[in-house]
């Protein structure tokens, strides 16, 4: 299992990229999405990492052609095809939960499966609505978790309220009334990311947006291919905002990162905190597309307990401007942290406390109490955003970080780029 050691730095800098990995949401819908096209879709700037790759590898099992010249991926679909073989969503959730809405009506037999922690995370939040419209899905604890089993079936039209705000089971809701036999209606209870609306909508499907309720019109026809450039992941651009922030003197600029409202709510948590940010809008292609100046001020505590889909991956790192912040941060209403990757809950509690933080813990969230943070030898519990957290924290202290190979799975470049702003021992 591999580790990394990471340098502090106690001199400012000033660092400026467009090498931030591609959005990992977008990069998955893309090969999803191109499924249901009548043609080639174009995507450039693919996340190549672990979790969208697998995605890619699972949409051509289904039938799809991908021509990759290393820049530019091509998908063509014939539509969905059965597999002969199982379909490996990795350590994806959303690649996983977004398949079982694609699949729930296509003809054929199909398995999904994942690594060791996929096969722990809770599944039900999909398969029981899609089970309640007819689809046939089963798993191990009563369709709970994978390996999951989908036969295709016909779906019934439905109006369903959501109790959790969650763009992946928003998702696949609305991947499976796209095929369902009348209009549908799904309604969250506070709006999750939207890119699955924006990006079929696009595409020309006929989806109305109202407040928290989404509307959803059976397609009568296969949808118009994607053209899309896919912007900066703002969770992962969200490591290196957090990096200047707490650097004395520092200043990052993140270029062609998404500005979708649902996206950027961690960077308006870090304001509200005291960094300065500035937000410069250059395109809009599904998405408005820009880049982001955080400049390094004294920080001090908020309380983050609404909009918590909106900067609910940003919340282990923007823990760490909470641990250099004056005072005592809460975050609440956030429980959804604990069917993550890892349960965040408690693996940030643990390591902050291991880096000397005092911190307490909630069943929904906890309490951070700035401080000085102080090197650790700290495990990342095989989760991306954990590893990547407290190697940022290493920056204030200098940390050893292992299991950090999880890295893979969202942000490739990381390190490259890392190794711009401080030393790091592989
Ligand atoms: C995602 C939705 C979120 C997010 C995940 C990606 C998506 O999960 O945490 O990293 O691409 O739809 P939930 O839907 O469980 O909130």
């Amino acid at each position: 299992m591999s580790l990394v050691k990471v340098a502090p730095r106690s001199t400012a800098f000033s660092f400026k990229t467009d090498a931030i990995a591609a959005d990992k949401s977008i990069s998955h819908r893309c090969a999803m999405f191109s499924m249901l096209a009548n043609g080639e879709s174009v995507v450039e700037n693919f996340l190549r990492a672990e979790d969208t790759m697998n995605s890619l590898r699972i949409v051509e099992k289904l039938g799809a052609t991908v021509v990759d010249d290393g820049k530019t991926i091509r998908i063509s679909s014939k539509g969905i095809q059965e597999s002969e073989d199982i379909l490996d969503c990795g350590n994806s959730g959303t690649g996983m939960r977004l398949f079982c809405g694609l699949l729930a009506s296509a003809e054929g037999h199909f398995i999904l499966t994942g690594d060791e922690y996929l096969k722990r995370r809770p599944m039900k939040r999909v398969t029981s609505p899609l089970r309640s419209i007819g689809a046939k899905l089963d798993g191990r604890n009563e369709g709970d978790l994978a390996p999951l089993s989908i036969r295709g079936a016909s779906l019934k039209a439905f109006d369903y309220e959501s109790k959790i705000a969650s763009a992946q089971v928003k998702s696949a809701m609305i991947l499976a009334a796209l095929r369902a036999d009348g209009t549908c209606t799904y309604k969250e209870p506070e709006l999750s990311r939207d890119h699955t609306e924006r990006m079929l909508k696009g595409m020309g499907a006929d989806i109305s947006v109202d407040g928290l309720t989404t509307t959803i019109k059976p397609m009568t026809a296969l949808l118009s291919p994607l053209k899309i450039r896919v912007p900066a992941d703002p969770s992962s651009a969200f490591f290196f905002a957090v990096a200047a922030a707490i650097t004395p003197g520092s200043e990052v600029v993140l270029e062609g990162v998404t500005f979708n409202p649902t996206r950027i709510e961690a960077f308006k948590a870090l304001e509200r905190m005291g960094a300065e940010i500035s937000y410069d809008l250059k395109e809009d292609v599904y998405e408005p597309i820009g880049n982001i100046t955080i400049k390094q001020a004294p920080l001090k505590a908020i309380r983050v307990d609404d909009n918590i889909s909106w900067l609910i991956d940003e919340l282990p790192v923007l823990s760490i401007a909470m641990a250099c912040a004056e005072g005592r941060s809460v975050i609440a209403n956030a429980e959804e942290l604990r069917v993550k990757e890892s349960d965040r809950i408690s693996t940030v509690v643990d390591n902050l406390k291991a880096c000397g933080i005092e911190v307490e813990e909630f069943e929904d969230g906890y309490a951070v109490t700035g401080g000085t943070l102080t090197s650790a030898k700290v495990d990342s519990f095989g989760d991306h955003r954990i590893a990547m957290s407290f190697i940022i924290a290493g920056l204030r202290c200098g940390m050893e970080v292992s299991d950090i190979d999880c890295i893979n799975t969202s942000f490739p470049n990381f390190f490259t780029l890392l190794s711009q702003i401080t030393d790091v021992e592989l």
